[in-house]
């Protein structure tokens, strides 16, 4: 928990106005910077101290051996893991002799700021040495949405109340050296000097190291460039080696008198180039970002910014914290998915080596929905990543004895990382996450050449997977036996409703897509026979139901397990999966995290309002949210029936998930999803937005401490707003042709300049559900709740 960390609540700003040593790697993974091609964690500029340095290029891992006690048929043999690449944020300082190093001298003043709007983290101190001499550092860094390969640093050091001689050095640094790892499982596991030095090069204000990893055989390279203001005389000298190369910039600073250096640093990787052509390639992405220098990168990370909040912004009236945390969310998304470019969007985004750098169902089903309404064209290169990982996904597939593509639970680079069975391997329904994502974002664009060029093949594959892992029984019943839905406290069930429901949108989808694309579908081997049985599956989906509870089934037998011993767990105890044996989690009634409640949002059309109610009502006392992908669907589904505090207490939990590190991992990096799920939780949850076919629909309803809620989306080449207070909801199109939306399940016609107005109904009230004793989300609702201007203190 971040216990000691201060940070103002403001609303386009996490500012911390303190350090705090015990918190750092929390704070590094909060001031991450990233654009889904370089990640640089918010370390502190000189290096150390650090939590855990982290500097990271998608796509680039090392593998590793995975060692089974036990062998089996299948299981991956090797692993693959996210590593550090070379470090180029490093600004190391010297004053009067004495390295700068906040452990030493006197830190009379340190504030880190992360600008939601300019898309920099701005950091300003002042420092005593131990010797006395007082100066002040500003540093301002980002990593460019507009340049890809492009990250930079403004840095400057002032000399306060006496002259001082200081020396800045600035570094590109290979495989340094990593804290040892906590021995969380969850973490990465620690890959030292995974680099092999090709090439050092040092000459002016340029740097260059290329390398080599040992085992995936990747180039990376990593080149800088600087620009020096300083009094005269300043003077720089360079040097490279092997692991190193270095700017050394000399000055003598009189009270008032600054140093500044800018430093651009070019990241590339690459499996088939050359190094000349890695060299080339670094060299160039420098040439480019020099050409107006830092004011232009600083102007398009603004512009680039000011277009992506036109878009995405969500404003929210009566709670401050839900207001900062919200677009501080949206921001780490659009980090994470801005310039990924065919590659994953991990779990963690880059910003942290936690899961490993893998990325799972996260992104298709928490991430992308949110994209797809404010930063569509990220949807559609993550979906052209999974792509073309096809040949590896077919060929697991094939491995398995089944038909189609089997994408892998977690991965780097398209094949299976998941040394687990049951709650790993046998989550298909990954599969009809990404069927989801295609139909969710080809809906949502009406871009149909994607459809055609990717969404088809993305479909039809997944959709042969479902009919050669299910069966038809003797009555013609379609199961989906021994798998593992969301809820990984449930392994190898038979006919996991989310499964099932999802797998049935993927049938059909596919079989859809292939009528609108004969052509692309014969190219595929897909025909109307093929498709028919698609369809007959679909049709024949067995959805498990217990008549006498009038409840869904999680998966069929469910509510006929034992419940679990909830009045006996104590709160330590939690994460169950840390404290009981497995075994005994996948008998009982005991839900990690929303599945059968995920379904009723994911598949709304499938449930009515009394079966919403009912079903919630259920699963709440049996869900225990061990992970963070919970909160947010709970806030949605809370919402719909009704329990509008709970759905704001979930919604709380998903916003501040690491701004107040609730699950205690936010050092190993941020959880995209959860943040991503804010923004769900507010829109699809108050909002009530659901995608239906071609239109959209909103059922609005704010919970009593909102006095305002307003968001913006994207919608078929349409630009919405829709505000909505406690009385009524304003729908105004921005931009794009008219548009016939629902509000409430009454249709509203809208036309630009014309926003329309709507009545607010009264929600039903119900008994509100009970959570598992020490499970209830923190409430919003007590005395003593920080208010509006105040400073964040974890809790
Ligand atoms: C959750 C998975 C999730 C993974 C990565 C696990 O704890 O149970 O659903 O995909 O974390 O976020």
């Amino acid at each position: 928990m971040i216990v000691h960390g201060a940070y103002a609540v403001e609303p386009w700003r996490v500012r911390e106005t303190e350090l705090n040593l015990d918190v750092l790697a929390q704070s590094e993974s909060l001031f991450a910077l990233s654009n889904g091609h370089v990640g640089w964690r918010g370390n502190l500029d000189e290096g150390e101290p650090h939590g855990l340095p982290g500097s990271y290029l998608n796509g680039v891992y090392e593998v590793h051996p995975l060692p089974y006690a036990e062998a089996g048929y299948g299981y991956p043999e090797s692993g693959r893991t996210v590593i550090n690449i070379t470090n180029g944020k490093v600004l190391r300082l010297l004053v009067d002799d004495e390295p700068f190093d906040l452990r030493y001298g006197r830190l009379v003043s340190h504030e880190r700021v992360l600008d939601l709007r300019r898309g920099v983290m701005e950091r300003v101190c002042e420092w005593c040495s131990p010797a006395g001499t007082r100066i002040r550092v500003r540093a301002t860094r980002m990593v460019s949405l507009t340049q890809r390969s492009i990250a930079a640093v403004a840095y400057e050091v002032e000399a306060v109340d006496r002259r001082a001689r200081v020396v800045v050095q600035s570094e590109l640094v290979a495989n340094e050296q990593l804290p040892p790892s906590g021995g969380d499982p969850r973490a990465a596991s620690v890959l030292q000097s995974p680099l092999r030095p090709e090439q050092d090069f040092a000459h002016g204000h340029r740097l260059r190291l290329v390398h080599r990893t040992r085992h995936s055989g990747l180039r990376v390279a990593v080149a800088a460039d600087h620009v020096v203001t300083g009094p005269e005389p300043t003077t720089t000298v360079c040097e490279s080696h092997p692991d190193l190369a270095r700017l050394t910039i000399g000055s003598v600073l009189e009270p008032g008198q600054k140093l500044r250096v800018e430093k651009f640093v070019a990241h590339g990787w690459s499996s088939t180039r050359s190094l000349p052509a890695m060299s080339a390639q670094v060299d160039a992405a420098l040439v480019a970002a020099g050409d107006g220098g830092w004011a232009r990168l600083a102007d398009e990370q603004r512009a680039c910014l000011d277009d992506f909040w036109a878009c995405a912004d969500v404003e929210v009236d009566g709670d401050e914290e839900i207001q900062q945390a919200v677009r501080f969310g949206l921001f780490h998304v659009l980090q994470a998915g801005a310039r990924a470019e065919q590659r994953a969007i991990p779990a963690k985004g880059l910003t942290g080596s936690g899961y490993d750098g893998h990325a799972f169902w996260d992104t298709e089903m928490f991430v992308l929905p949110v994209l797809a309404h404010t930063l569509p064209e990220a949807v559609a290169e993550a979906l052209r990543w999974r792509q073309s990982t096809l040949p590896a996904a077919r060929e697991r597939a094939a491995q398995l004895g089944l038909r189609g593509a089997a994408f892998p639970w977690r991965t780097i680079e398209g094949r299976e990382g998941s040394a687990y069975w049951p709650a790993g391997t046998a989550a298909f329904h990954v599969n009809a996450g990404i069927a989801h994502a295609v139909v969710h974002y080809t809906e949502t664009t009406g871009d149909e050449d994607f459809e055609r060029d990717t969404g088809l093949e993305l479909l039809v594959e997944t959709a042969r997977l479902w009919r050669s892992l299910g069966h038809h029984d003797h009555r013609g019943v379609f199961h989906i036996d021994g798998v593992t839905g969301p809820d990984e406290y449930s392994a190898l069930a038979d006919d996991n409703t989310y499964t099932n429901l999802m797998a049935r949108a993927n049938l059909l989808a596919a079989a859809r897509a292939v009528e609108r694309h004969p052509k692309e579908a014969e190219r595929l081997g897909a025909d109307s026979e093929e498709s028919a049985s698609w369809r007959d599956a679909a049709e024949a989906m067995h959805i498990p139901y217990n008549a006498e509870l009038r409840v869904h089934e999680q998966h069929a037998g469910f509510t006929r397990y034992q419940r679990w011993d909830f009045a006996g767990t104590r709160a330590d105890q939690y994460p169950l999966m840390l404290h009981f044996p497995y075994f005994d989690l996948y008998r009982k009634q005991v839900v990690k995290q929303a599945d059968l409640v995920l379904a009723m949002y994911t598949c709304s059309a499938e449930f009515d309002d009394a079966h919403i109610a009912r079903n919630f009502a259920y699963y709440e006392p049996l869900t225990v949210r061990d992970s963070s992908l919970s909160a947010c669907v709970q806030a949605v589904i809370a919402a719909q029936a009704g329990h509008l505090r709970l759905a704001y207490d979930y919604t709380a939990e998903a916003a501040l998930m690491d701004l107040e590190d609730l699950e205690h991992n936010t050092r190993d990096g941020l959880h995209i999803a959860s943040l991503a799920g804010t923004w769900m939780a507010l829109v699809a949850g108050f909002g009530g937005a659901r995608r239906a076919g071609g239109t959209l629909e909103f059922a609005p309803r704010l919970p009593e401490k909102f006095s305002r809620l307003a968001f913006r989306l994207l919608f078929r080449g349409r630009r919405l707003r829709v505000e909505i207070t406690r009385q009524s909801a304003a729908y105004a199109l921005l931009d794009g042709p008219p548009l016939t939306i629902r509000h409430h399940g009454t249709p509203v016609a809208l036309r630009p300049d014309t926003p329309v107005d709507r009545p607010v109904p009264p929600p039903v009230h119900r008994p509100a559900p009970e959570q598992p004793p020490h499970r209830k989300p923190n409430t919003r609702f007590g005395p003593g709740k920080r208010t509006a201007g105040v400073t964040r203190r974890g809790r």
